[in-house]
């Protein structure tokens, strides 16, 4: 299987309920390591170009309002099969839908107030990471002790 990259954002209700750590931990428990990570606040422009795809969704406001709320966390995370493993790791969009044990199923208020957002597909990783990292904010190799 191959090494992939995706995106990871810990959205706004993730600070507030104070699960920055447990929710790393369980990439980290995974094998999917992160390789850069920044706290920011998404500007109304930033939330609104990265989730341009669903400028036309009747939840579109909504997702843009909930997303400036608060700060978030990106970060790159990379491993076998990362996209989907996240994916997994994170659980369905919808907590009431997600499985038990996943982040969303034990974090997540509602389907807007998701706790995590992660990258869908190889092409849509790639665009993701570039929105947010150039190549210099990567850190793939770590020093051996
Ligand atoms: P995310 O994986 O970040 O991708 C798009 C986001 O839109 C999604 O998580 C949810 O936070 C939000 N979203 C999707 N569907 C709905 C919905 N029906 N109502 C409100 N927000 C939604």
């Amino acid at each position: 299987m191959a090494v992939e990259r995706t995106l990871s954002i810990i959205k706004p209700d993730g600070l507030e309920k104070d699960i920055i750590g447990e929710v790393i931990g369980r990439f980290e428990d995974a094998d999917l390591r992160p390789i850069a990570m920044r706290m920011t606040w998404l500007s109304r422009q930033e939330a609104e170009g990265f989730y341009a795809v669903h400028a036309d969704q009747p939840f579109f406001d909504e997702l843009i309002e909930f997303m400036t709320r608060g700060p978030v966390v990106l970060m790159v995370l990379e491993g076998e099969n990362a996209i989907e493993r996240n994916r997994m790791i994170m659980g369905a969009t919808d907590p009431d839908e997600a499985d038990e044990g996943t982040i969303r199923a034990e974090f997540a208020t509602d389907i807007g107030e998701n706790t995590v957002h992660g990258s869908d597909s190889p092409e849509n990783a790639e665009k993701e990471i570039r929105y947010f990292f150039s190549d210099t904010d990567l850190y793939p190799d770590r020093a051996q002790e």
